[in-house]
Parts: structure tokens; sequence; C-alpha cells
């Protein structure tokens, strides 16, 4: 997991009032809930004190409360509360737990997994979306993140693993594909064509190709399809574990306003996002080694040129991460 970056890890919905929620992310059990104004937090879900996990505790004046000893913790990490040693009494730094700056936006909660302190302000969404209609479904596949993001970059599976969906066609050959990155965005304009005995065209060939539609992907883990100005696909990769990510597919519209209509839209969009994703995810769930890098051996070919750029760009970052944390 690449450290110092903003990760999706929830759903808004998913953190309800007084109801502290227990879930893996980013390697780590943590316990998020929201304070008397509504604010999320989140801090480590081990009890400092004796160990206990605090997700079944309550939620006591917008500080978390554990059920064994009822010990309390603001979102900062802070130990506020010490029953047994009554009120008044001075609480000494060591009982203070590990905490994540978390912030609430499009729908999501995010993550920022590095220290606090170094919490940057921009999310690397895609801001223009807050303004469409969207339905989400989630997905559980048994897959390190990096791997299900190359799948999202990969232009050469298509016509192979989605035949009677978005691959219809037989469209094999892979011209290019484009792949250009800028200061937050990774694009790829994708030019696959029926093969009728033609080489491939090079990416040098189509650079200067005006192309509207198109894949793009902001580190550390979420992908847009730009399918056209008003509806876009897009997932928030959640990394659970070396070996789990959860996915949240949304499909996202900006040509209905009326809230039911769009409901019924965007749902009905959500059906075919979730049967792609379906079809990608037996083949990737079987992928060897399990997390991405630069150096499987893999035989790479020019069509994946998009994942190339990815594992270049996921170990720099990899690479600069402070080694104090
Ligand atoms: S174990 Fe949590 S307060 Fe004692
Ligand atoms: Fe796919």
């Amino acid at each position: 997991m690449i450290k110092n970056q903003w990760y999706v890890v929830l759903e808004s919905k998913e953190v309800r009032p007084n109801r502290p929620l227990g879930v893996t992310r980013l390697n780590e059990k943590l316990v998020f809930w929201r304070d008397e104004l509504g604010k999320v937090h989140c801090i480590k879900d081990k009890c400092v004190h004796r160990g206990v996990s605090l997700c079944t505790g309550k939620v006591v004046n917008g500080h978390i409360a554990c059920p064994f000893h009822m010990f309390e913790w603001d979102g900062s990490g802070k130990c506020v509360n010490i029953p047994a040693n009554g009120k008044h009494a001075v609480i000494s730094k060591a009982f203070t737990a590990k905490s994540y700056a978390v912030k609430e936006a499009y729908g999501y909660i995010w993550m920022f997994y590095g220290e606090a302190a170094d919490a940057t302000d921009r999310l690397p969404y895609f801001e223009e979306l807050s303004t469409f209609g969207h339905h989400t479904v989630t997905q559980h596949w048994k897959a390190h993140y990096s791997r299900v993001i190359e799948n999202q970059l990969d232009v050469v599976h298509v016509p192979f693993v989605h035949k009677s969906t978005i691959g219809r066609g037989n469209k094999t050959l892979v011209n290019g594909p484009v792949t250009t990155v800028d200061e937050e965005t990774l694009t790829v304009k994708v030019f696959n064509t029926l093969d009728e005995g033609q080489p491939p065209k090079k990416e040098s060939e189509l650079k200067n190709i005006e192309k509207k539609s198109q894949l793009m992907f902001r580190f550390p883990a979420i992908w847009q399809n730009y399918i056209s100005e008003k509806i876009r696909v897009t997932i928030a990769f959640v990394p659970i574990d070396e070996e789990n990510t959860l996915l949240y597919l949304r499909f996202n519209q900006n040509i209905i306003k009326s809230k039911v209509l769009s409901y019924l839209f965007c749902r009905l969009g959500s059906i075919m996002n979730d049967k792609i994703a379906k079809e990608d995810q037996v083949v990737v769930e079987t992928q060897l080694p399990k997390v991405s890098s630069n150096k499987l051996g893999e035989k790479l070919i020019p069509g994946d040129g998009p994942i190339i750029k990815y594992r270049h760009i996921r170990e720099k970052l990899k690479s600069d991460e402070p080694k104090s944390i």
C-alpha cells in the first residue's frame, strides 16, 4: 500500500450515528464513528488499555468508549476519560490511540494513510461528478488492489473476458493505446479494432487523435470510465489487506434531473456494471503473484502500456514513502 495518500475506505451511509463501525482497511483493524456534529473519526480498533476491540463499544459525548472499562478517546486519539481514575485525573499521553485523518466527500469516507499531521487538502477525485446522480454497487474481490486496478487499465482483455457485454464486436487488435500522465491523472485512449490482417498502429501514430471517451485513473485508487460528458462509471478501490479489495462501482449520470428517474436510470447502469465487473473478477482472482510490481518477470506487449505506466508510478510513489511510517 502506498503511504501518505487519501483512500476511500467506506461509503458515507455505512457510518451511522451512535453506531461505531469496525472494519479492516489497509491491513489494519479500524473503528469509525460519528460525533454529535456528524463528523466522522477513525482510530485503531484495539484498546490501548487491554486490547479489546472498540467497535463493540459506544459513542459518548462524541468520543468512542471501550466496552470493557469505558475509557474514552476523541477523534485525535487523545484519551479523555478513565473512569476508574476519577473525573479529574490527569491522563498520560501514553494512553493516546493511533488516529487517522478522515474526510467525508462525494458520498465516501476518505482516510489519509499516514500521519494525520501530514494530511493534504486535496482528494484525488473527479470534482465535477458531485453534480451527477449516481448509484453504487459493492463487490468484494479476493485480490490485491493493485491487480484490481491493473485490470481496469487493461485494454487487451475486453473482447475476450467481456465477449457478450462491452467486448462485443471482436475488436481484438489493439492499436496503441495512448497513455498520458499529467500531475494527477493517468489517461488512456483506446483504439481497439477488428483484425483484418493489418498491423496494429503504434502509440506514436495515434497521439494527436481527439477522443472524448477515455479511461482515467488517479492515485492511489480512483478510476473513471469517461463514457461521455454526461455518463461516467467510477470505481473506488478500497484495499482491505494483501489479498482482499472492495470495489465501490458507481454509475454516474448528468442527463436526467428528476431524482426518481435518475435513480432508476443509475440502477440500470449498476446492473450492467455489476455484471461486467464479475466477468473480470473470476479471472483476476487467479492472478499470481498477488501483488503487482515492476519486477514480476511478466512478458508484456505494447497493449499493456497503461499497466506499465501504472506500475512505474506506483513504484515511484512507494519509494518516496518516508521510512518513519
Ligand atoms: S480494555 Fe478498553 S478500557 Fe479496558
Ligand atoms: Fe474488464
